[in-house]
């Protein structure tokens, strides 16, 4: 018999309800019955990114909401600071190339997070910066990003904007959009959403939605104005993608009814039992100032092939889990815990490690992982 397990950060497993409520026959989205599912999804959205302002959802995958957040939100001549401490980092800057935005690249040491001053000192050297763009958890090196001391920063300028893609971010952690002052707010459907791939989304603060009024970029089916303006009718601005916006009405009901909080404790707790058990078998994480909780990058030790290690996972107990990206391919494996996951997950999930490093001759005692891991997850 085979079984298959999604532990890569995105895509992630989904709940059957919300893959029965998917497979129903579709309807037509200009129906009234689309349009209270449209409401419905409206409310949530802003109860989840926690704003008052409209979530924009657009049919497209994560890298869509990033493109609309450049195009949107820069003119010609506009110069951006990109943090770059990962693959999604330079997503950022390659954004910024294609629409002729010079961009100030901060590289960051893969594994690490960027210190704040290092944005405060650029953005007063140089005026000309109107946004900066970063990740809230860059979903490469297993790092979150110290966002609301950034926000600080640049909350000092009226000029300046931070864009912040929190794809693996919204639904893991605490980002109060609002109450941090963060101006645009990006995510995906594939992340702790639970949903397929498919859907992108961008909240933007009254101060982004000025500079939305003067951009001068090109822009098309990513026009943020335009799709305001649908939504505010309760409509997507073309064919959205119907059955993820029925998916999407459902497990927001089901992170408001778990609320917040309950999202935010269950992901601190899976992240922190996952981090004991590496630590147990005497592994390192790739990440180990500032781990984001939406999953864990676990160096891989001398003697080990990280790359066959990924394999194995898959091969022996159909699990996916996620290699490492560009320079950490091969040096690390990404085990994700965002989203539909529950304590007992995080069970299988080292126990298989266990059992394949031992299968690959690394030394340790079987179990130490996992009853690490048991020691926080039967904490109540
Ligand atoms: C932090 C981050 N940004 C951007 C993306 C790109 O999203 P997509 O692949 O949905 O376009 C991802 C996807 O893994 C991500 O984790």
């Amino acid at each position: 018999m085979e079984k298959k397990y999604l532990f890569s950060p995105g895509p992630t497993m989904l709940p059957p309800e919300v893959l029965l409520k998917m497979a129903e026959p579709i309807m037509h989205h200009r129906e009234p019955e689309f349009e209270k599912i449209f409401s419905g999804i409206r409310e949530g959205l802003k109860y989840l990114f926690q704003t008052k302002n409209e979530v924009l959802v657009f049919t497209s995958s994560g890298t869509g909401a990033m493109e609309g957040a450049v195009s949107n939100l820069l003119s010609r001549g506009d110069k951006a600071l990109v943090v770059r401490g990962g693959k999604f980092g330079e997503r950022w800057g390659e954004i910024c190339k294609a629409y002729g935005i010079e961009f100030i690249p901060i590289d960051v040491e893969w594994g690490r997070a960027v210190e704040p001053e290092r944005i405060k000192e650029k953005l007063k050297s140089d005026p000309s910066i109107r946004a900066v763009y970063t990740q809230a958890s860059e979903t490469s090196t297993g790092v979150r990003y110290p966002i609301r001391e950034i926000a600080e920063i640049v909350k000092t300028y009226d000029d300046k904007i931070i864009v912040v893609d929190a794809i693996t971010g919204i639904g893991v952690f605490d980002i109060p959009m609002d109450a941090w002052g963060l101006d645009v707010v990006i995510s995906g459907s594939q992340k702790a959403l639970m949903l397929p791939p498919g859907l992108s989304f961008a909240a933007l603060s009254n101060k982004a939605w000025k500079f939305v009024e003067r951009s001068n970029l090109p822009k098309y089916y990513f026009n943020f104005k335009k799709e305001l303006n649908s939504a505010k009718k309760n409509q997507s601005s073309y064919t959205p993608a119907i059955s993820l916006f029925v998916g999407l009405r459902e497990t927001l009901n089901m992170i408001q009814k778990e609320g917040l909080e309950g999202v935010f404790r269950r992901h601190e707790k899976l992240a922190s039992a996952t981090r004991a058990a590496v630590k147990a078998l005497g592994l390192e994480l790739f990440a180990p100032e500032t781990p984001s909780n939406a999953l864990t990058a676990i160096k891989i030790p001398a003697g080990v092939d990280g790359l066959k290690l990924q394999d194995l996972f898959f091969e022996k107990f159909g699990i996916t889990v996620a290699e490492g990206q560009d320079r950490a391919k091969g040096k690390i494996i990404r085990i994700a815990h965002l989203g539909y996951y529950e304590r007992l997950d995080m069970v299988m999930v080292i126990s298989a490690l266990e059992m394949l490093l031992k299968e690959m001759g690394y030394a340790f005692e079987l179990g130490t992982g996992v009853k690490a891991a048991e020691e926080i997850l039967m904490v109540p």
